[in-house]
């Protein structure tokens, strides 16, 4: 018997009949030039006005070109409608010169708002003025993250590129129901905290078929986290994907319920990695996931460091507070750039337990025989693992 085809009607709203009922703004009829050097800040925030009080769902085009936004923009208010899309053909360009944004800490805004879908575009940072500033070792600012939702919910990110961040290209923070799809980032791999996308203070975000090449970490996920899922992502060049750095405070809120799923990472200094501040702290890590991740070259590809202090300042011998439980690790295999390929660098004042390994298999480089290395640490290990486990 044939099953009747049944589409999910849901999707079909968004993507065929959402669009044509809805009102549409083009940032060109509010003035904004395609010509890269005229500041269409004001022409966006005033599209940005009529879709946030358009009482139905309504949308904002960007049309093809490149558009400067040549200060910190910020949209928000409270809107009548919960249903905004941004589709975006051209690319949206910061200020070159890293002071016009000087310590405003975010370019582009979305704060208290509630169903955002951007669609496609190019976010240019253009952060490598800042980067050369940093590297020549001047007082320079710390930078602007280009793209940031704050306290927001119901939000789509789909098929957005973002280039060149000064600092992060996109941070979630407060939010929740968060769904990116088909983003694509790039910073050089010597652009200093050029992070991928940083989620804290989150509930419910999803990170899919996305790829990251990039300074820092692919993907961060810092406290007070939970219900989290990536899947299908590259990473690399870049720091890894990231548990972290958590425990910085005494009262900090845990992370929760993190799925990291098939992710290939290429060249990265970390791959898996959960990192904590050696100091008290009230924090946790518990019920994480990671499944089918495959290694090429990656310096420390499953990692657990709960001693970092950089630079030994606030923190010399201490121990973390950050209680990191129910992490396992299953089917991941490839190559390891260092002969420590699993290292679990646990808490001596909290140890961490129900770490498990399930049918890892890493080798230094190609053929050479990896370590793994345990300190403060229980679990359990299954299935073929290499390097044997000292779990
Ligand atoms: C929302 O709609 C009402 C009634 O149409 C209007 O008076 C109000 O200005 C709108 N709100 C915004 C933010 O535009
Ligand atoms: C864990 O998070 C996923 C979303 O990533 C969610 O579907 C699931 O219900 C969560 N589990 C619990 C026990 O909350």
């Amino acid at each position: 018997m044939l099953k009747p085809i049944t589409f999910p009607l849901s999707l079909l709203f968004v993507f065929f009949f959402y669009p044509a009922a809805a009102a549409s703004y083009n940032v060109a009829s509010y003035g904004a030039k395609a010509n890269g050097k005229t500041d269409s800040s004001g022409a966006f925030l005033k599209a940005w006005a009529m879709a946030c009080g358009s009482v139905g769902p309504a949308e904002i085009y960007v049309p093809p070109g490149r558009y400067l936004l040549n200060q910190a923009v910020r949209f928000g208010g409270k809107c009548n409608n919960s249903r905004t899309m941004i589709r975006i053909d051209g690319t949206l360009l910061a200020p070159s010169d890293y002071r016009v944004l000087g310590s405003s800490e975010r370019w582009i805004t979305f704060q208290g708002v509630n169903g955002v879908f951007i669609y496609g575009g190019t976010l240019d940072g253009q952060g490598s003025s800042l980067w050369s500033c940093k590297a020549a070792g001047k007082s320079c600012p710390v930078g602007a993250r280009s793209l940031s939702f704050v306290n927001s919910r119901n939000i789509v990110i789909s098929g957005l590129s973002s280039i060149n961040s000064q600092l992060f290209h996109i941070t979630i923070g407060g939010c929740h129901n968060v769904h990116v799809r088909g983003v694509t980032i790039t910073a050089p791999g010597d652009s200093p905290n050029t992070d991928g996308i940083h989620v804290e203070s989150s509930s419910r975000v999803a990170i899919v078929s996305s790829s990251m090449r990039t300074g820092d970490d692919c993907i961060s996920i810092g406290p007070a986290t939970r219900n989290v899922w990536i899947e299908n992502i590259a990473c690399g060049p870049g720091h890894g994907i990231s548990i972290g750095s958590l425990g910085w405070s005494l009262n900090e809120a845990g992370v929760q319920n993190v799925t990291v799923k098939t992710v290939t990472f290429t060249g990265t200094q970390n791959g898996l990695r959960i990192k904590t501040w050696g100091r008290p702290s009230k924090g946790f890590v518990k019920g994480v996931l990671y499944q089918n991740a495959i290694m090429k070259n990656v310096e420390n590809p499953i990692i657990i460091d709960q001693n970092y202090c950089p630079h030994n300042k606030d923190c010399p011998g201490q121990a973390s507070g950050v209680k990191i439980s129910n992490v396992r690790y299953k089917h991941i295999q490839g190559t390891s750039a260092t002969q420590v390929a699993v290292k679990f660098d646990c808490s001596t004042k909290n140890p961490c337990t129900g770490i498990t390994l399930e049918d890892v298999k890493l080798s230094y480089n190609e053929n050479q025989k990896a370590q793994s290395s345990c300190a403060n640490v229980g679990g359990t290990a299954s299935g073929l693992v290499q390097p044997s486990s000292c779990l």
